[in-house]
């Protein structure tokens, strides 16, 4: 099957089956070249890319602003030791605290390290400020990476449960429930660790309330509030961050994934009054470089100077009324939701692979976040065009599944 969905196997597919651990499944398309939303394989078949490398092109492929920066500081200062200052990670940092509610901000290279980060932050807030406190509680459904401490805070099993005994200190409990937080905490408890909205969980927006709800209990127990915003942050959800929606400020924030447009970036951002690291407590090799500093601090500006999460909300609900016109049209949609660019169609079965596998053969990649649910994140710079294109294919798609009945 695999050879008629891209434009043709290749060789690489072959060499990776036997060389790389066999740990993705992934579709039988080699990609091989991207600009702005678009991406073609190695046959020279042409995508159109709502999946954005796991919402991560922001700015679409090989942006002009992203590429110029790349170049120059390649030609520059790739890397040194972070024993010594460099302009681009400072740049960074003050485009970052200048435009959010946090204060100060360390890089590192993935969204798991900025959680990790943000983790060990707050279990030294614990030591210091809360008499050893170290419990994280985190909820159900939730995804905050795959190092060994993030897949216990992940609250899903199918990722833990391979890897039993996880370190300690994590309460999973459920989402979009006050609540089950407050019944978690103890005098362990040194923070909670939600994301706005749930990406990897299925795009989960949970009520307007709970958010303020959260907030309002760790202000009471004197516990720190940590955003993951790794998927929603960076203009995705039509604010420049997603805790602007919902009227509250979180002590510690992290980031990764559309930071950097690509470059392999993630950072987490503190309060002054959260930001307890001393010299020595932590630390990376490459984090915060001068290369992926560069190119993250032009991703950023422009998202900034163009008003790109405007944009992200205006072609979001363009996007989501024709979503909508879907969803009236084929009985099997049961819900749109999400906010911005980060969407999702719910179906009444378990069909999302199917139509997957059926957009990548008419030139869409999307995601299959649940095995019922659909997900859409594409670059923050399509257009309403890009958006006609994508319906256009979906609805070619959903016809000839509901002509066989579905
Ligand atoms: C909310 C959230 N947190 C953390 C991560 C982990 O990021 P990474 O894969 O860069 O380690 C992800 C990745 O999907 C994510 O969506």
């Amino acid at each position: 099957m695999g050879q008629q969905l891209g434009s043709k196997m290749d060789n690489w597919q072959e060499l990776e089956h036997r060389l790389y651990m066999q740990t993705f499944k992934r579709v039988p398309v080699t990609l091989v070249r991207g600009q702005g939303a678009r991406v073609w394989d190695s046959g020279g078949k042409e995508y159109l890319d709502f999946v954005a490398g796991w919402a991560v092109n922001s700015l679409g492929h090989c942006h002009p602003a992203v590429v110029e920066a790349l170049k120059e500081q390649a030609q520059t200062l790739v890397q040194t030791s972070n024993q010594f200052y460099t302009i681009p990670q400072i740049q960074l940092a003050q485009l970052l605290v200048g435009n959010s509610c946090l204060e100060r901000v360390f890089f590192c290279n993935s969204g798991a390290e900025a959680c990790e980060g943000a983790i060990k932050l707050a279990r030294r807030y614990g030591k210091l400020h809360l008499g050893g406190a170290y419990e994280i509680i985190t909820t159900r459904d939730s995804f905050h990476g795959r190092t060994l401490a993030m897949v216990a805070a992940t609250g899903q099993g199918k990722f833990q449960e391979p890897y039993v005994p996880l370190p300690d200190g994590f309460i999973n409990v459920d989402y979009n429930d006050v609540d089950a937080i407050k019944g978690a905490t103890s005098s362990q408890t040194c923070a909670v660790m939600v994301e706005p909205i749930q990406g990897e969980g299925g795009v989960n927006v949970p009520n307007d309330k709970y958010l303020e709800e959260i907030r309002a209990w760790c202000d009471d127990k004197g516990i720190l509030l940590i955003l993951d915003e790794i998927q929603t942050g960076v203009g995705r959800t039509g604010t420049l961050f997603a805790y602007e929606q919902f009227g509250i400020e979180p002590d510690v924030m992290t980031l990764a994934k559309g930071l950097g447009s690509g470059v392999p970036i993630g950072a987490f951002l503190a309060k002054e009054r959260a930001s307890v690291f001393a010299a020595g407590e932590h630390g990376s090799t490459f984090g915060g470089n001068p290369l992926v500093c560069a190119a993250s601090f032009a991703t950023l500006k422009f998202i900034i100077d163009n008003d790109v999460p405007g944009k992200t909300r205006r072609v979001g609900r363009y996007f989501v009324s024709g979503l909508e016109k879907l969803k009236a049209k084929f009985g099997f949609i049961t819900d749109v939701r999400g906010r911005g660019l980060l969407l999702a169609l719910g179906f009444t079965g378990d069909i999302a692979e199917e139509v997957v596998l059926a957009c990548l053969e008419q030139g869409l990649l999307v995601n299959g976040v649940k095995p019922n649910a659909l997900r859409f994140m594409p670059p923050l710079t399509i257009t309403e065009k890009d958006v006609d294109e994508a319906l256009g294919i979906l609805e070619t798609v959903f016809t000839r599944m509901a002509s066989h009945g579905r």
